[in-house]
């Protein structure tokens, strides 16, 4: 019910609801209230009793309006909605409500300074509002409303998964998303999405979700109950990576210089006593020694990755070729040359899990292309969880199994993984 119906049915006629209606899935109408006066004028507002600015819509026009809707709608499950600056805040938990209660509904706009109080009260089932602001009339509010309950109508979207997994829907924001190119203005697609592995981008997607959410809505994470085990397990994941430093100054790499060892050796202890905690038999012994970070360094094959001021990570990354990665077994390289090895990295215990893994290997992989270099090599024991994920996160594929002769005395059994450099820019 509204005094502009042109507009709203030029609205509510176009794309996914105009189709929808084409094939009968849907009807919606929108009724000219002015037809509905019983004045000469087709008059429908005039001045509110007390004084005051403005207009307000008569109650006859609007019953009048009204019943004869209704007449058409018998044995419909009905429902009478005004548009109200002053009815409850709509959300995705009314239209779903709406969706499922009713089958009829009639939204009806208000225009100037309202519409006549005896007609809410005689007339009206409920008053939504779009939000606390006010609009010169009901047509955008209703529209609103419209869209969100008709979308929910089965076959008017091509799948219930279409919007059962969009923000609001389990009181959580929807996980970002992306399409081609791969590639935007230096702006990549997460390679995990390119992976094909569907459990992965699940996971991907749900912490995505969590950590929206709690950025953008607290009020809507604090309300958030966990749906199963994996969300406990995301949600704690989520917790820890809010002690972490947040990523606010400019993340650069560079070569190590003889007063880095200190940190270096630092971050490499903590990394060490992180492994022997999640019971992963990597640089358990002697490696990697002061000495054999003092020789990268001579070498200018040792790197550290800083976070403003602060050095952050390092990595160690050569261009010679590694005696180790010869026999690969259960598996091969891919055989793009020239390829890189990165020996060894690590981020600092505030940065651990977090963004700053994710750029240390970045920086990793730029450096590898400024040496001309179309690959990169790597391997990390079989149980340190955390660096194949984040190895494939980046884009690294699991080549095969090796042997490595650098830890004599522990386990030298190590996974290796290989990433394809010469497609990005
Ligand atoms: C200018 S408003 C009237 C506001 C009214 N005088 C008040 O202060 O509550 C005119 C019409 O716009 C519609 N409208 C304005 N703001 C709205 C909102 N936030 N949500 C839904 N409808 C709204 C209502 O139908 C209302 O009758």
């Amino acid at each position: 019910m509204t005094l502009f119906p042109e507009t709203v049915n030029a609205f509510l006629h176009e794309s996914i609801l105009g189709r929808a209606s084409k094939k009968g899935i849907l009807e919606i109408n929108c009724v000219q209230i002015r037809d509905y006066t019983e004045n000469k004028q087709r008059q429908v507002d005039d001045y509110p009793y007390g004084g005051g600015w403005g207009c307000v819509l008569m109650a006859q026009p609007l019953k009048s309006c009204l019943d004869s809707i209704m007449s058409t709608a018998s044995g419909l499950r009905s429902r009478v909605i005004y548009l109200s600056p002053q009815g409850t805040p709509f959300t995705q938990e009314t239209a779903k409500r709406l969706k499922r209660d009713y089958e009829h509904l009639v939204l009806v706009c208000g225009h100037y300074e309202g519409v006549d109080e005896r007609f809410i009260e005689q007339c009206v089932d409920e008053e939504i509002s779009l939000g606390d602001f006010v609009l010169t009339g009901g047509e955008i509010a209703a529209m609103a409303v419209a869209d969100a309950v008709c979308r929910l109508v089965p076959g008017v979207l091509a799948d219930e998964q279409c919007y059962t997994g969009e923000s609001h829907w389990d009181g959580l924001l929807e996980y970002p998303q992306y399409t081609r190119p791969e590639v935007w203005e230096g702006r990549e697609v997460p390679p995990v999405l390119l992976e094909g592995n569907h459990d992965r981008i699940g996971l991907w997607r749900r912490q995505k979700q969590l950590e929206r959410t709690r950025e953008r809505r607290p009020d809507m994470y604090a309300a958030f109950v966990p749906a199963d085990k994996q969300d406990q397990e995301l949600l704690r994941r989520v917790e820890r990576a809010q002690d972490r430093v947040r990523l606010t100054e400019p993340v650069r790499w560079r070569p190590a210089e003889e007063s880095d060892l200190t940190r270096i050796l630092e971050i490499a202890a903590y990394a060490r006593k992180t492994l022997r905690a999640h019971g992963v038999d990597q640089w358990q012994g002697e490696y990697p020694t002061e000495a054999a970070f003092r020789a990268d360094i001579r070498r200018g094959e040792c790197f550290v990755v800083t976070h403003g001021e602060e050095t952050a990570a390092f990595f160690v990354l050569s261009r010679l070729p590694e005696e180790s990665y010869e026999e690969i077994r259960d598996g091969k390289w891919s055989g793009v040359e020239p390829c890189g090895v990165l020996h060894r990295a690590a981020v600092a215990a505030e940065y651990r899990g977090g963004e700053l893994s994710h750029r240390m290997l970045r920086c990793a992989e730029e450096q590898a292309r400024a040496w001309g270099l179309r690959c990169l090599r790597t391997d990390t024991h079989k149980k340190n969880k955390a660096m194949r994920a984040l190895l494939q996160d980046a884009g690294f594929r699991y080549r095969g199994n090796l042997t490595i002769s650098t830890e004599p005395g522990h386990d030298p059994a190590r996974q290796a993984y290989e990433k394809n450099l010469k497609d990005r820019a």
